[in-house]
């Protein structure tokens, strides 16, 4: 039988994906989930999601041994010890750490999904190894997909647009039966593939984050499959899975 494969377009909608029962992959390409997994790929114990800075903050004091971490307006809040730079995240800095991460909208998707049985996180980063993993469950268990892109401060993004349509194109593409946004998604990566960092550059959170100095992190971001975890959420926690 084909996997259902759809696309939501932001944050709020991964409420109504975990109420489908869905398998979710959330995506925020630039930057939370590019940093997600390049934590975890260099050896983070856990990150744990969360929306508020409050309740990052609330965390820390209970867990002095927890790296408190994210952004607002794209940079570090006060008192962080790291900010949502992927680059920042190596492995002398985080490995066996445990790190609470808030972000604008990133975190906001993860939130909204923790309901549903299964939640993997997506980026360029990791698009094969995520694609297969996700396919493979939905197979075994009969059930949809949906790729929910956090978006830009509750608005569609591009970059997270053409992530989604990476991912969809490492699925078996025999096998899969795509809504029309998630043919759309397909698409645009196939026209963006050949010179992808230069599209994504285009995109309007990406002017804002070359405004801010951190071009380089784009410039990683789109490093199409780089690693091979699946990096899941449960309980809570986001660990790197496999
Ligand atoms: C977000 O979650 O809104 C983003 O990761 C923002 C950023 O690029 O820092």
């Amino acid at each position: 039988m084909d996997v259902n494969v759809k696309t939501e377009f932001l944050a709020k909608n991964a409420r109504e994906a975990a109420e489908r029962e869905d398998l979710i992959i959330v995506i925020d390409a630039l930057r939370c989930c590019s940093t997600i997994v390049t934590a975890l790929a260099n050896g983070a114990k856990a990150i744990i999601p969360v929306k508020t800075l409050r309740e990052a903050y609330k965390i820390r004091a209970m867990n002095s041994d927890y790296l408190l971490a994210g952004e607002r307006g794209g940079v570090k809040p006060r008192g962080f010890d790291l900010g949502n730079s992927p680059l920042e995240y190596t492995r002398e800095r985080v490995r066996g750490k445990t790190i609470v991460l808030t972000t604008t909208s990133g975190t906001t998707a993860l939130a909204l999904s923790k309901d549903s049985k299964h939640v993997f996180i997506g980026s360029f980063l990791n698009a094969k190894a995520v694609a297969e993993k996700a396919f493979e469950i939905a197979s075994a268990e009969h059930m949809d997909i949906s790729i929910v892109q956090s978006g830009t401060k509750g608005k569609f993004s591009l970059e997270d647009f053409i992530c989604a349509g990476a991912i969809i194109s490492r699925m078996p593409q025999k096998h899969i039966e795509m809504s029309d946004s998630a043919l759309a998604s397909l698409l645009a990566f196939k026209h963006a593939e050949t010179d992808l960092c230069a599209t994504v550059m285009k995109s309007s959170h990406s002017r804002k984050l070359i405004e801010l100095g951190f071009k380089k992190d784009i410039e990683f971001s789109c490093r199409l499959d780089l690693f091979q975890i699946t990096p899941i959420y449960r309980e809570g926690k986001i660990v790197k899975g496999t």
